[in-house]
């Protein structure tokens, strides 16, 4: 065992404590009466990136959430790895299925419960702490070259970065980036993520009358906005689960046969994610696709909340003036998110029902990816996943989407590397999101085992 992973061993019981104290800072990057709390998490790992031995350690100020950059740049001929990872955190709401606070990390099971414990601050700390363990070990020096480039808005489409990596890509020259905010496709099962879909999120506002109406005066002769979206929405997809943009499925690509027998091949028993995952009577979408397939290499259409009129408690008999859809669709290769979101914008423009205006406005989007697994860094990652776990190595994707990994490949020109540690039933996005202690903890040894074979690859 080397010395930096008999560290980590030493040093275990720390690293959890720090996960917590970071993990209590409520980064909501969609909230804005959470801006100092997402300026606070900036800070904190900051300083936590200067205590470990990282150099120019920046916070990077933007119009929107702060950036954290560090470099460590004196392994000469060694490769140089962008570490990524994201701080901020979704809302927590429902609060009250929530069965510890979810800013207050709570231990149950070899599980740490918390927003944000696997998506993504577990995850990237564990980047930190792999790094703090070869410092230690190896005198202050580590096996290649690092650069660390943390931000604050991933939940809310990555605007900034994405422009940060766009004009400073020089000051980002690395030869791959790791990103560990993806997960296992069963416990104990090393997995390296290599394809992701891409979004566009996406609102249709409605307008009808030019004030809230009484429903009783008005009702029977004026338009109702929310009947109105009702009506658009459900000619959105057919009932069987197709997309009815006209054009949407036009540039999908299959994924390859080798990669389609590859999936058949994982352990994936779909009564259990039925029952245990998703928690409902029937699973849906297009016929004659497996659920891997559906969730990993076909393009899908969400509604996620309809706010506008009256939702509190009791009754109001109020025909509101307007009401909001939100909408995303996710994509993948090689859709773009331009081309969808005109194809989706007039499709629902011509569903436009009398007395109604619709608006329809893209909040933000990511391009879908895919990456190749013939290079060397994959190849390390494949060798030391399966040195910590001790079992082969599997390749998935994964439905979720990370914006930036598409900009890496496309504006930095490197390949990424997807080494995430969340398990299925980790509620990410939900109440009572967790992360298995085990798999921080394995995780950070799989990260440090990755990057001394890394620095064995010529840079
Ligand atoms: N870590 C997730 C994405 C993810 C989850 C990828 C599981 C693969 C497996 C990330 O934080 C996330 O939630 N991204 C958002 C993207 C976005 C632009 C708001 C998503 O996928 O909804
Ligand atoms: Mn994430
Ligand atoms: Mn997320």
């Amino acid at each position: 065992m080397s010395a930096a992973v008999e560290y980590a061993r030493q040093n275990a019981g720390r690293f959890l404590d720090e996960l917590k104290a970071l993990i209590r800072i409520p980064s909501i990057s969609t909230l804005p009466e959470h801006k100092q709390d997402v300026n606070a998490a900036a800070e904190w790992l900051a300083a936590e990136l200067n205590r470990i031995g990282m150099e120019n350690v920046e916070v990077i100020h933007t119009p929107g959430h702060p950036l954290v950059y560090a470099d460590w740049l004196h392994a000469e001929g060694k490769p140089t790895c962008l570490c990524y990872g994201h701080y901020d955190v979704q809302p927590p709401d429902p609060l009250d299925e929530w069965k510890s606070p979810p800013f207050e990390p709570t231990e149950r099971d070899g599980n740490l419960y918390a927003r944000g414990a696997v998506d993504d601050k577990g995850q990237m700390y564990m980047h930190l702490k792999a790094l703090e363990s070869l410092f230690k070990a190896n005198s202050g020096k580590l096996p290649l070259n690092v650069r660390v480039l943390l931000e604050g808005e991933e939940e809310v489409g990555g605007e900034q970065i994405a422009r940060f990596i766009r004009e400073e890509s020089d000051r980002l020259k690395s030869d791959f980036a790791l990103v560990s905010d993806t997960e296992m496709f069963a416990p104990g099962l090393p997995t390296l993520c290599v394809g992701l879909r891409g979004m566009i999120y996406t609102e249709i506002e409605a307008r009808g009358a030019r004030t809230d109406l009484h429903s009783g005066m008005y009702g029977g002769a004026a338009p109702n906005p929310f009947f109105a979206l009702a009506q658009v929405i459900a000619q959105l997809k057919d009932t069987a689960g197709r997309i009815l943009i006209p054009g949407f499925y036009d540039k999908v690509e299959k994924p390859s046969d080798d990669e389609l027998s590859a999936w058949a091949k994982l352990p994936f028993d779909e009564n259990h994610y039925r029952e245990t995952e998703v928690g409902s009577t029937r699973l849906t979408g297009e016929p004659g696709y497996s659920v891997l397939e559906r969730t990993w290499a076909r393009p899908t259409l969400d509604v996620h909340g309809m706010p506008g009129g009256f939702i509190g408690a009791g009754a109001k008999t109020v025909i509101p003036a307007k009401a909001v859809a939100k909408v995303s669709m996710r994509l993948v290769p090689h859709m773009t998110p331009q081309e969808a979101f005109e194809q989706y914008k007039s499709y629902v423009e011509s569903l436009t029902p009398d007395g109604i205006q619709l608006e329809v406005r893209l909040i933000h989007s990511g391009d879908p990816i895919v990456v190749g697994t013939d290079n060397p860094y994959i190849q390390a990652a494949t060798v030391a996943m399966k040195e910590i776990w001790n079992k082969e190595t599997v390749f998935v994707r994964g439905g979720g989407s990370i914006p930036i990994v598409g900009d890496f490949e496309r504006h930095l020109k490197i390949p990424t590397v997807m080494m995430g540690f969340g398990l299925p039933d980790d509620n990410l996005h939900a109440p009572n999101e967790k992360f298995h202690i085990g798999n921080f903890h394995r995780g950070i040894e799989s990260i440090i085992v990755f990057f001394e074979k890394a620095g064995a690859i010529a840079g």
